[in-house]
This record gives C-alpha cells, structure tokens and sequence, in this order.
C-alpha cells in the first residue's frame, strides 16, 4: 500500500497554483499521433484528429468565431461539391476557400439581414441550381455575441430557445441539398455558470437525425489553437474543452 504522506506532487501545486505550474502549463505538449491507415483517400492526412496550426489566409482571424480555412479545403477537396452554400459566413472564410479551389459559393449572415432559420430565406440563397454541400459554423450558442439582430443565434436567451432555432436552422439546410447531399455543421460544447455544461455537439447529432439526416463519416475533432480562452487564467477548477467538433451529414439518396 501507498503511505498516505505521498502526494501527487503535481496537484499539491496546482492547489496553489504556483507560478511554477503556470509556467509549465503554457509550454506546448507534443503528443504522439496514432498512425494514420493507408486509404484511397485524395486527402490523406485528413482524419478524425484536425490538429493543424495553420489557418491559412482566409477570412479575416480577427473576426470573433473566426474558424480559419484549412479544414474547410481539406472537406472540399474530400466531398468534390459542385455548389457550396455558406450561410453563416462570419467573415467569409469558407467562400475564401471556395473562391482558391474555384467552387461555386453562396453565402450569407444574419449581419446582412439573412436568416439561416429561415427555410425561404435557404431557399432564395439556394437558388435554382442544386446545392451538394452545405458548410455551416453556427454560434456555439452565447459563448460570443455576434450581431445586435434579434435573430442572431448568438442572441437566443435560453437553452430551449437556441435549440428550437438551431433545429429550424438544420431542418432548413437539409431542405436545400440534393439527395446524397452533405451538410457539415462545426460546433463545439458551452458551458457557463448559469446553464452549466452543455453538450451542443450531442444536440447538434441529435436534431440532425431527427431532421433525417445520417452522419456520413467520423467526427473531426479540431484541436483549438489559437483559442482566446487557452491565454486566459481562471481561479475555478474544471477540465478545459481544447477542441470543437465538426460533423458531416448526408441527406437520403432516395
Ligand atoms: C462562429 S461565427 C462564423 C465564423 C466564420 N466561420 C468565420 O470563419 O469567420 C457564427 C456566425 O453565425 C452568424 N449567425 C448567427 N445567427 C445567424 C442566423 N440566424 N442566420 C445567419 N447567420 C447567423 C453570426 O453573425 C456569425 O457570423
């Protein structure tokens, strides 16, 4: 048996959260990958683990959301769409990406007065032509505030509410695309103090199958680099979220 008077070191010192600690959490950690099975894949190193620190030159990183452009590119390249639908487009990161690979793209915001919970709205961004690909980075609920529009996603005051228009969200995306289309939604888990921990990425599955869609292939789990809150220093104990979670759904092909 362990003597009692053995303490793990680590935890003595994070109890009083010596410098010492911090300074070792700030250091970044290498962790060793697990190797990656040989496919027919036209994007190799695309898996379930999105781990690129790169955010390529697309959008704008200053924009609050902003989700960088690489994976995006990777899916494209993946999934082949002939028309891509971008409709929270924030600062226009996915229609970057579509512009250097020369795919079609409509896009829209609630900033511009569009409504992405709005199937009519979905449906004149569509257009006549047949939309295989739907990108769409929602608000991870209240986490940041983005337009003053009431509509804002961001702006919903409760849990209930959000997932009401979330789901009308999904429900209107999946109206627009093409039987064997994809819908490809990255959202990440929220908890605040008031609505503790709140698993949107399980929400997010569950009202995609409700809407009838099917997940078409694993998870991708993007590491979060260069996330505000990874600089930030917090006197409350939890174990820190360093990732968001991007899931890509097939509309029925009958
Ligand atoms: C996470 S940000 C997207 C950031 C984007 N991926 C980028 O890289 O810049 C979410 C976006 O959804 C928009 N939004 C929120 N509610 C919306 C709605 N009902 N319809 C359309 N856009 C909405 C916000 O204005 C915000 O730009």
């Amino acid at each position: 048996m362990r003597s009692s008077s053995v303490v793990n070191p680590f935890f003595a010192n994070s109890v009083h959260a010596s410098k010492n600690l911090q300074t070792v959490l700030r250091q970044p950690v290498f962790a060793k990958l697990p190797r990656i099975p040989i496919n027919g894949s036209p994007v190799p190193h695309l898996t379930s683990l999105y781990h690129n620190t790169d955010a390529g030159e697309y959008g704008r990183r200053s924009y609050p959301g902003n989700c960088g452009g690489n994976l995006i590119k990777d899916l494209l390249m993946y999934f082949r769409p002939r028309l891509v639908l971008d409709p929270m487009t924030g600062s226009g990161t996915c229609q970057d990406v579509c512009r250097e690979l020369r795919v079609p793209c409509r896009a829209g915001d609630i900033h511009e007065g569009f409504d992405a919970t709005s199937m009519d709205a979905m449906t004149a961004l569509a257009g006549q032509d047949p939309v295989d690909f739907v990108w769409a980075h929602p608000p991870y609920w209240r986490q940041k505030l983005y337009a003053t529009d009431e509509r804002d996603l961001s702006r919903t005051g409760t849990l209930e509410a959000f997932l009401a228009r979330y789901e009308a969200f999904i429900r209107a995306a999946t109206g627009v695309l093409v039987p064997g289309g994809r819908l490809a939604i990255l959202m990440g888990d929220y908890s605040d103090r008031d609505a503790g921990f709140v698993p949107l990425v399980y929400h997010t599955k569950r009202l995609a199958f409700e809407a009838g869609l099917r997940q078409c292939c694993t998870d991708i789990i993007r590491f979060s680099h260069g996330a505000t809150s990874g600089r930030k220093v917090y006197r409350s104990s939890f174990i820190p979220g360093l990732h968001d979670v991007c899931m890509i759904f097939e509309r029925s092909r009958v």
